[in-house]
């Protein structure tokens, strides 16, 4: 299944069914996690524990340093292992609060007990519903064809933190976009958001088999660079 498949597919579950993850699921999700890229070389130590009183599991890493980068970093290889998780039909949802591991936040995942949503959650996130592209994209429209077009939409489903979507594009060229989110002072939570959509853009780039140059601005914005 194409990554653009699954993306479109994803979305957080918050209900799940009893069940016990055997070593083979067990390996699988670790062959994701070897698999998963990084933006800067920093490769995080993903880990699986069960949540205590859950029916569900949680993947997550230690991180020392707590700063915008490493939040970056960790929502660029967690996105990853979210989509691979939705391609083995594990319903997934990220969790915005740390754990006593020193994680940022983590990512739920399990079975999937049914879509639905408690009306609190519906309200708050908007039912998940998705911006529009024209919404998003601040500069250079007119540079929109169809390739950027297809990684502009991978990003747009991303999940972000109570689905506020702080991102926007900016099509420098054909081939050159910048992804920005707000600045949020030094603890930046929308860190995490950002690199979330850049493994968005990075998974669609797969699928079109490009290859792609990235440039980390800031804690808040990064340019891609289509080959
Ligand atoms: C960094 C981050 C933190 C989140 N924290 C929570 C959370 O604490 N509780 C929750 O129910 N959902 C949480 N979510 C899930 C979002 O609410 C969800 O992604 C958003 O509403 C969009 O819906 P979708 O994931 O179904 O597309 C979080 C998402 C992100 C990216």
């Amino acid at each position: 299944m194409a990554y653009s498949e699954i993306i479109n597919l994803r979305h957080s579950t918050r209900s799940f069914d009893n069940f016990l993850l055997s070593q083979e699921h067990t390996d699988e999700i670790k062959k994701i996690l070897k698999s998963t890229e990084s933006l800067s070389c920093q490769r995080l130590d993903w880990r699986i524990e069960k949540i205590e009183q859950a029916a569900s599991y949680q993947l997550f890493a230690p991180v020392k340093e707590k700063n915008g980068i490493s939040f970056i970093e960790y929502g660029f290889q967690g996105e990853q292992a979210v989509i691979g998780l939705t391609a083995l039909n594990f319903g997934t949802c990220w969790k915005g609060y740390s754990n006593s591991f020193g994680a940022p936040c983590f990512i739920e995942f399990g079975k999937e007990k049914s879509n639905k949503k408690s009306l609190l959650i519906k309200t708050f996130t908007h039912n998940g519903v998705k911006k529009e592209l024209k919404d998003l994209i601040m500069n250079g429209s007119a540079f929109l064809n169809n390739e950027n077009t297809f990684l502009l939409n991978c990003c747009r489903m991303a999940p972000s933190a109570i689905n506020r979507q702080p991102w926007s594009f900016d099509l420098l060229s054909e081939e050159k976009i910048k992804i920005t989110v707000p600045k949020a002072g030094n603890a930046d939570t929308y860190s995490i958001d950002l690199g979330i959509v850049l493994a968005h853009f990075f998974l669609g780039c797969k699928d079109l088999g490009v290859s792609i140059k990235n440039t980390i601005l800031s804690v808040n914005s990064c340019v891609f660079e289509l080959n």
